[in-house]
């Protein structure tokens, strides 16, 4: 049993994932910090996602359950817009969530008490729960800024959210974001858009509780602001992938990707820590985009260039919805030494100046003395993981809530760098290369580096015994057990 393992609870939770990297990643942190405080944890997961890297979590009194769609025609993102995806996911899941919930209940869990835990992105969990008289509640995967904005860009109807008034609305709350900073969402439906963000916000609103991936300290007073304005509490617990490291055995266990490519992941893995520890303490660039950007080929090769004329030794994780290993190699300019195809790296090239992976441990990476900084594109759990290790960030957000998490990395912690893009936003060799430069030689990127690495100790406080994470987690369990 757990060390920390207090008490075998008759309450038993039923966790629901999104199956999309992003947010099925702080919810099995979640499901392993449940399990290790005493709750009996049963995961459910959609069907659309393979996901037999989670039956490896299966043990006493930690299950799994599949969830089918009504016509067993769940879609995959990144195939279709997020939107359309969110959309089709909660129509397609409530039906057979109100027969797992059920079977649960009068079967295996008849003796239990029952709580379900939710991504808020998977509203129609609510939905069944309150039918159920199931307590439930919900989990928040991104920064409190993004749900703030929002939701009051919504109440005063400006969403999508591009336009002045909304600019000035969302100024009234956090005075240091631009126009640019807005969250972006795809235009092409903005009335399934706004009742999308509707549902998510109601679903939020209405719980027993909000389990929030961020901490209190970076977000005080946004925090307050919104307690002021929720009857739910709200328990700041993050950064969620800290909870799930301390278990080694679990610590590789949530990639999508790699729920498809497993062999190819743990070859990737062990390429991109020999790379690492072959080159010097903060000289290595990681490069990644996530899980849901979809480059194009003509961004992909100017990446290539850039990376290729900064001269810093790269680490770039191109992700399998942008391209293969062998594209990108094509890609990388010929004559370069750094040719990088990652099937050409040799832990005992120290000489080789860069590597190309399709997916690498980014926690490990980030964690490894030899990365100097982050190129990415700001979601929350890339964010969240780069501040935990102190590494300083080169920004290039794209949609959803990443441009305002950008925006809070370089203008409010400042811990970071936005890339520097030419006139329309495109990517341009030369201005990556001087970001790079920026970041990794120069003065400013001192300065940076001196305050990822107080952020990085500030992290470190909030987890610690008595930090404001680990009281609020202590407060969490408490409440829970009482539902
Ligand atoms: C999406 C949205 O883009 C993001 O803005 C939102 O906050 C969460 O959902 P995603 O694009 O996948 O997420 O980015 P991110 O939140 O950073 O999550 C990606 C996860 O995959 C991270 O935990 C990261 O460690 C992991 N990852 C990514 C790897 O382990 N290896 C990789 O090569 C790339």
């Amino acid at each position: 049993m757990d060390e920390n393992r207090k008490r075998d609870w008759n309450r038993h939770l039923v966790l629901v994932p999104c199956p999309l990297q992003g947010h099925l990643n702080p919810m099995l942190s979640l499901a392993s910090v449940f399990h290790s405080k005493g709750f009996g944890v049963t995961l459910v997961l959609v069907q659309s996602s393979s996901h037999p890297a989670a039956t490896s979590w299966a043990s006493d009194d930690f299950f799994y359950e599949s969830l089918g769609g009504s016509d067993g025609s769940i879609p995959s993102a990144p195939d279709v817009d997020l939107m359309r995806f969110l959309n089709e996911v909660n129509l397609k899941c409530k039906s057979s969530f109100r027969d797992c919930l059920m079977g649960l209940r009068m079967g295996r869990l008849r003796d239990r008490k029952l709580c379900v835990v939710y991504d808020a992105i998977m509203y129609f969990s609510a939905e069944v729960s309150d039918e159920l008289e199931i307590p439930r509640v919900v989990l928040r995967t991104s920064i409190v800024a993004n749900f703030l904005g929002l939701s009051m860009l919504n109440q005063k109807a400006y969403l999508p959210a591009q336009e002045d008034g909304a600019v000035k609305a969302i100024q009234e709350l956090i005075p240091s974001m631009r126009a640019r900073d807005m969250p972006v969402f795809d235009k092409s439906c903005p009335e399934a858009t706004e009742r999308v963000l509707a549902q998510i916000h109601e679903s939020t609103s209405t719980a027993s509780a909000i389990v929030w991936n961020t901490l209190q300290t970076l977000e005080q007073a946004l925090l307050h602001r919104l307690q002021s304005s929720l009857s739910p509490p709200i328990f700041p617990i993050g950064p969620l992938h800290k909870y799930r490291t301390r278990d080694p055995r679990r610590r590789h266990h949530s990639s999508l990707f790699a729920a498809e490519t497993g062999a190819r992941r743990e070859e990737d893995r062990i390429k991109c820590v020999s790379f690492l520890d072959s080159h010097p303490p903060g000289s290595v660039v990681y490069v990644s985009t996530g899980s849901l950007v979809k480059l194009s080929r003509s961004e992909l090769a100017e990446m290539a260039r850039g990376l290729a004329d900064c001269g810093q030794r790269f680490l770039w994780a191109v992700g399998l919805s942008s391209a293969d290993d062998g594209g990108i190699a094509q890609l990388i300019p010929s004559g370069e030494e750094l040719l990088c195809a990652a099937a050409d790296c040799h832990p005992n090239a120290p000489s080789m100046r860069g590597l190309v992976v399709a997916w690498a441990p980014q926690e490990e990476v980030l964690a490894h003395g030899s990365v100097g900084c982050f190129w990415t594109h700001n979601g929350w759990n890339s964010t969240l993981e780069s501040m935990t290790e102190g590494v300083p960030m080169l920004c290039w957000p794209w949609v959803g809530d990443q441009k305002i998490i950008a925006g809070f990395v370089t203008r409010v912690w400042r811990v970071g760098l936005e890339l520097e893009c030419d006139g329309n936003g495109g990517l341009e060799r030369g201005r990556i290369s001087r970001s790079i430069e920026r970041l990794m030689a120069g003065e400013e990127g001192r300065e940076i580096k001196k305050r990822a690495l107080e952020m990085k100790e500030t992290v470190e406080l909030a987890l610690s015994d008595g930090g404001c994470s680990s009281q609020s987690l202590s407060k969490l369990v408490d409440f829970i057990q009482l539902l």
